[in-house]
Parts: structure tokens; sequence; C-alpha cells
């Protein structure tokens, strides 16, 4: 409630001074049941945020003010928590999303949203680095502007397009998919949330990522009958997973990517002819064969 213009303030003292009866009583209320806050409903929220619910109605959220349900999850106060007090001390006495408690922040979105990867959003290494739900999702829409290819960011209420709400803390990694071969992030073809999991701990995030691989380049997983073992145990023994100065996102150059583990090959792989420094122009089938294995070297 800030408002931009003169007319708005007078309009705005006078709903105020208007709702200055109502607002004693709410106290008086609040008094009487023990200092507790009391839920008042989203009407009075209104009457003097009155510019706030534009943006949020076209949400998902606009669910919150059309059913029926218990008063703690209903309306504003749902999100914002009981708002007796906070008519007493504005704008004190209501979870503001502000950084003053991260934990009762989240607590406040995790009632109903305790499902999934959020499930373990407490032990998660975001939560753990002070975080909370509101740095990375507004509810009231409070986002840059982007292209209707964002949509799912949009309906998922990022603040900003994913790639730069995860690089603007990130940083380091910006630069890893500028590199001549990347992951097409930048690009907007997939987001960081495809391999991560922004809501839960490190380890299963890393999971998600292996899982992930095969998700989108199922034909690098088989079935095969010959299978190599480095692609079957990790497709990172190989590939960088966000980007990297040599092809196909290679750890490392060929010949010395394969040589890591087949320095032992036999007398005509040592012949310092260049035909050898490319492995994969004899052994393409290097994610594994369809061929049975006898004699199998994944030609
Ligand atoms: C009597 C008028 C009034 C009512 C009713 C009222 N507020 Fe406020 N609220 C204010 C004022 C004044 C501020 C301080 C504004 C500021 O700091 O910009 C404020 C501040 C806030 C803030 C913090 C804003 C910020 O910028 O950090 C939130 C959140 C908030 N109110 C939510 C609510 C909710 C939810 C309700 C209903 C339960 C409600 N308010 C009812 C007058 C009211
Ligand atoms: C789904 C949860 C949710 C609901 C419902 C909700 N808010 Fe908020 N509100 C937030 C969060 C999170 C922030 C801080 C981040 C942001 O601005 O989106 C916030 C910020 C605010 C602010 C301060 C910033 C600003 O925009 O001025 C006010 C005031 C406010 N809310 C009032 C309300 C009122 C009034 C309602 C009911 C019409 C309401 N909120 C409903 C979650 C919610
Ligand atoms: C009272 C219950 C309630 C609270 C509290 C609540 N939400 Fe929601 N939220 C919902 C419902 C219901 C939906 C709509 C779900 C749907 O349509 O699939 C929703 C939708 C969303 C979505 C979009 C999901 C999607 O798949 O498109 C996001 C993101 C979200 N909420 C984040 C938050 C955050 C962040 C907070 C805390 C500031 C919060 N919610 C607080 C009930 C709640
Ligand atoms: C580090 C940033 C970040 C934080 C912190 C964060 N989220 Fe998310 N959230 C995301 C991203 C990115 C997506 C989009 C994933 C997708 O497209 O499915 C998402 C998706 C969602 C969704 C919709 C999909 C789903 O999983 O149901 C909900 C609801 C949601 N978040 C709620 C929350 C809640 C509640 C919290 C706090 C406990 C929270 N988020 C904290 C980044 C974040
Ligand atoms: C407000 C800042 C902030 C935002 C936004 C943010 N992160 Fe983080 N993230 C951190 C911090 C701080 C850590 C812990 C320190 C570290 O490892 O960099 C962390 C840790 C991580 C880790 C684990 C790193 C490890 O060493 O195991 C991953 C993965 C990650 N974030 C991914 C994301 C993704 C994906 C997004 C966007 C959806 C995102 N982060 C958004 C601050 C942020
Ligand atoms: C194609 C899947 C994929 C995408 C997309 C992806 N990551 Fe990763 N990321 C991984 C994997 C796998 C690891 C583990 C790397 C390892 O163990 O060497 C990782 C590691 C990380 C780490 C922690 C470990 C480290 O190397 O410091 C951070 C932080 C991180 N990613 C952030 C991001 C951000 C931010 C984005 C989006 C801009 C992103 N990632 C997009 C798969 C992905
Ligand atoms: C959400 C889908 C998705 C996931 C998950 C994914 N990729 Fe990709 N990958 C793509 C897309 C899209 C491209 C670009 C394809 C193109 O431009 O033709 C790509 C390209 C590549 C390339 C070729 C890069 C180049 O320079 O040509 C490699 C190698 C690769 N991915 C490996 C991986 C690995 C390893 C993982 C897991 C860490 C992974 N991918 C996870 C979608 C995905
Ligand atoms: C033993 C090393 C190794 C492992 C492990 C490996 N790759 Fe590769 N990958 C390569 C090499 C080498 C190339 C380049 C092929 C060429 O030059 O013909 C490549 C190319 C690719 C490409 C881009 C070219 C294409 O064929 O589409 C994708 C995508 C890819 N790999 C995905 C994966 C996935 C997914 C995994 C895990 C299931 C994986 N790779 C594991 C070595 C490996
Ligand atoms: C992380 C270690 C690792 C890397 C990197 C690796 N391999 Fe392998 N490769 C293995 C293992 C383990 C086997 C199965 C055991 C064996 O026969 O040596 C294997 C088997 C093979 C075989 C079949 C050998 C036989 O006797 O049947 C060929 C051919 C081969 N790899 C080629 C390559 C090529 C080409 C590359 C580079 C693109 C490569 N490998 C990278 C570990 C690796
Ligand atoms: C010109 C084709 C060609 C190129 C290039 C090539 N190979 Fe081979 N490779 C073969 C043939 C043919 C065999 C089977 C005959 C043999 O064992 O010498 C073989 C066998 C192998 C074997 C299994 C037998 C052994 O010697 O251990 C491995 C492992 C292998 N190659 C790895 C590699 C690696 C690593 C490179 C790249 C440095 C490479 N090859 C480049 C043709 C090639």
């Amino acid at each position: 409630m800030r408002p931009k213009n003169t007319t708005k303030t007078i309009v705005t003292l006078a709903v105020i001074a208007a709702l200055g009866a109502m607002i004693g009583a709410v106290r008086l209320y609040s008094q009487s049941s023990g200092g507790g806050a009391e839920y008042i409903g989203s009407a009075q929220c209104l009457a003097c945020h009155e510019n706030i619910d534009t943006q949020l109605m076209a949400t998902k959220h606009s669910i919150l003010f059309q059913k029926e349900g218990p008063e703690d999850k209903q309306g504003c106060e749902a999100c914002h928590g009981p708002g007796s007090e906070h008519m007493s001390e504005a704008p004190e006495g209501i979870i503001r999303f502000n950084g003053a408690s991260k934990a009762a922040e989240s607590a406040a979105c995790l009632k109903c949203h305790a499902d999934g990867d959020k499930a373990e959003w407490k032990m998660s290494i975001h939560a753990s680095e002070d975080m909370s739900c509101a740095d990375c999702h507004s509810p009231h829409g409070k986002v840059k502007e982007r292209s209707e290819r964002e949509k799912r960011e949009i309906e998922t209420l990022l603040v900003d397009s994913e790639a730069d709400l995860c690089l603007d803390c990130h940083q380091e990694k910006r630069g890893e998919f500028s590199k001549p071969s990347h992951m097409p992030v930048l690009e907007g073809q997939m987001g960081c949330s495809d391999c991560h999991s922004p809501h839960n701990n490190s380890p299963l995030q890393m999971e998600r990522a292996a899982a992930s691989c095969v998700s989108c380049h199922a034909e690098k997983s088989g079935p095969f009958l010959t299978e190599h073992e480095p692609v079957a145990e990790s497709c990172l023994n190989c590939h960088d997973p966000h980007g990297s100065v040599n092809q196909n996102l290679l750890t490392q150059r060929q010949p010395t990517l394969c040589l890591q583990c087949h320095a032992n090959t036999s007398v005509i792989h040592r012949s310092n002819s260049t035909q050898y420094k490319t492995c994969t122009n004899c052994h393409k089938a290097v994610h594994g064969s369809r061929l049975n294995a006898d004699n199998n070297l994944f030609n």
C-alpha cells in the first residue's frame, strides 16, 4: 500500500478513518480473547490494501478467495496469518515476507504445500542458507516481464525467469552455460529445475539429475545387448552437465577422454596415426550396442 499520488493517499486515509471504529472493536476483541491474534477476514484487509488483489486474483491462489474453508486457509490470512493485531500495530503483527523470520514465512506456505519435494524443504540446502519460499516465488505476481514461452514460470509465480533467478545467486555457473557446448538453459529450452529440485536437499538433487539425463535422452540408456560400463554407471563419467569447451559437453577431448580408462589398448591403437586419435570413428556406439557381446567393440 504505497499510494502513487495524493488523491489516492487522501482516499486511503479516508478509508482508514472510516475503519477506525471497527479497528477499535477488533482490538478489544483480541484483548478479550487473551492476546492471541484473531482472523478478521479478507474484506477488512482490502479496505486498506485496496490495490492488492488485481494480480493475485489472476493466479491459481484466487481459489483461496472463492471457497469456504477453515479460516486459517482462506483469503489473505491464509498466508499472512491472523490480522487482528496488525490492525493496532501496523505493519507489525502480521507475516510480512520481508525476511524477518524466514522459517515462519515458509511455514505459512507449507501448511498447504508440504507435498512432493517440498516435504523435505526444512532439510534442504536452500532452507539451511536461510532462504524462504518468497525468495523465489511471489504470489502477488511481482515478476519481471517475460515472454509467453515462459508461461510455466509465470504460473509457478517465479520472481524472475528461472535461469536468471538461479544464476543471480549462482553467478559462478553463468559462464558454464555460455561455453561452446552447453545445455540450452539460457536459450529457454530447459530450466535448471529439469535437473535440480530447488526444494529438497543436495543428495536428492543429484539423484534427480542423474535420472533426468535419460528422461530426455532415452536412446542413450538402451536397452543394449552390450553395455558400456561407465555409461550405465553415470553420464557424468564423460559429460559435464552444464557446459564444456569440448564438443558434446565432453569433460575431455578424445583420445584423452577414453585413454583415462583404456590406457592399455592394443599396439595398433598406440600407433601415432591420427586416425586413432578419434576413438569414436571406429567405436561408434560408445553409449552401448544393440549387437551381441561377442566381438562387440561398440562399432
Ligand atoms: C486499517 C488499515 C489496514 C488494514 C485493515 C490492514 N492493513 Fe495491512 N497495513 C496497513 C498499513 C498502514 C501498513 C503499513 C504500510 C507500509 O508500511 O507501507 C500495512 C502493512 C501491511 C503489510 C506489510 C507491507 C510491507 O510493505 O511490508 C502487510 C503484508 C499487510 N499490511 C497485510 C495486511 C493484511 C493481510 C490485512 C488483513 C488481515 C491487513 N494488512 C489489514 C493498514 C492496514
Ligand atoms: C498465497 C499467499 C498470499 C496470499 C493469499 C496473499 N499474500 Fe500478500 N504477500 C505474500 C507474499 C509471499 C508477499 C511478499 C512477496 C510478494 O510481494 O509477493 C506478500 C506481500 C504483501 C504485501 C507487501 C507488498 C506489497 O505488495 O505491497 C501486502 C501489503 C500484502 N501482501 C497484502 C495482502 C493482502 C491484502 C492479501 C489479500 C487480498 C494478500 N496479501 C494475500 C503472500 C500472500
Ligand atoms: C491455504 C492454502 C495455501 C497457502 C497458505 C499457499 N498456497 Fe500456494 N496454492 C494453493 C492452491 C490451492 C493452489 C492451486 C493448486 C492447483 O491449482 O493445482 C496453489 C498454487 C500455488 C502455486 C502454483 C502451482 C502450480 O503448479 O502452478 C505456487 C507456486 C504456490 N501456490 C506457492 C505458494 C507460496 C510460495 C505460498 C506462501 C507464500 C503459498 N503458495 C501459500 C494453496 C495455498
Ligand atoms: C530456490 C528457489 C525456490 C525456492 C526457495 C522455492 N521454490 Fe518453489 N519452485 C521453484 C521453481 C524453479 C519451480 C518450478 C519447477 C517446475 O517448473 O516444476 C518451483 C515450483 C513450485 C511449485 C509448483 C510445482 C510443485 O512442486 O508443486 C510450488 C507449489 C512451489 N514451488 C512452492 C514452494 C514453496 C511452498 C516453497 C517454500 C517452502 C518454495 N516453493 C521454495 C523455485 C523455488
Ligand atoms: C537467494 C540466492 C539463491 C537462489 C535464488 C538460488 N540459490 Fe541455490 N544455493 C544458494 C546458496 C547460498 C547455496 C549453498 C552454497 C552453495 O553451494 O553455493 C545454494 C545451493 C544450491 C545447490 C547445491 C550446491 C551444492 O554444492 O551441493 C544447488 C544444486 C542449487 N543451489 C541450485 C539452485 C537452483 C536450480 C536455483 C533456481 C531454481 C537456485 N539454486 C536458486 C543460493 C541461492
Ligand atoms: C542437464 C542437467 C542440469 C541442468 C540443466 C543444470 N544442472 Fe546443475 N548440476 C547438474 C549435475 C548432474 C550436477 C552435479 C555435478 C557433479 O557432481 O559434478 C550439477 C551441479 C550443480 C551445482 C553444485 C555443484 C557444483 O558443480 O558446484 C550447482 C550450484 C548447480 N548445478 C546449479 C545449476 C544452475 C543454477 C542451473 C541453471 C542455470 C543448473 N545447475 C542446470 C545437472 C544440471
Ligand atoms: C529437459 C531435457 C533434458 C535433460 C534433462 C538433459 N538434456 Fe541434454 N540436451 C537437451 C536439449 C534440448 C539439448 C540440445 C539439443 C540440440 O540442440 O539439438 C541437449 C543436448 C545435450 C548434449 C549435446 C550437446 C551439444 O553440444 O551438442 C549432450 C552431450 C547432452 N545433452 C547430455 C546430457 C546429460 C549428460 C544430461 C544429464 C546430466 C542431460 N543431457 C539432460 C535436453 C535435455
Ligand atoms: C564413456 C564416455 C561416455 C559416457 C559415460 C556417456 N557418453 Fe554421451 N557421448 C560420449 C561421446 C564420446 C560422445 C560424442 C560421440 C561422437 O563423437 O560420435 C557423446 C555424445 C552424446 C550426446 C550428443 C550426440 C548424440 O548422440 O546425440 C548425447 C545427447 C549424449 N552423449 C548423452 C549421454 C547420456 C544421456 C549419457 C548417460 C546415460 C551419456 N551420454 C554417457 C561419451 C559418453
Ligand atoms: C570411466 C572409464 C571409462 C571411460 C572414460 C571409457 N571407457 Fe570404455 N570401457 C570401460 C570399462 C570399465 C569397460 C569394460 C571393461 C573392459 O573391457 O575394459 C569398457 C569397455 C570398452 C570397450 C570394449 C572393450 C572390449 O574388450 O570389449 C571399448 C571398445 C571401449 N570401452 C571404448 C571406449 C571409448 C571409445 C571411450 C571414449 C569415448 C571409452 N571407452 C571411455 C571404461 C571406460
Ligand atoms: C581405426 C579404427 C579404430 C580406432 C580409431 C580405435 N580403435 Fe579401438 N579397436 C579397433 C579394432 C579393429 C579393435 C579390435 C582389434 C584389436 O583388439 O586390436 C579395437 C579394440 C579396442 C579395444 C578392446 C581391445 C583392446 O585393445 O583392449 C579397446 C578397449 C579399444 N579398441 C579402445 C580404443 C580407444 C580408447 C581408441 C582411441 C584412442 C580406439 N580404440 C580407437 C579399431 C579402432
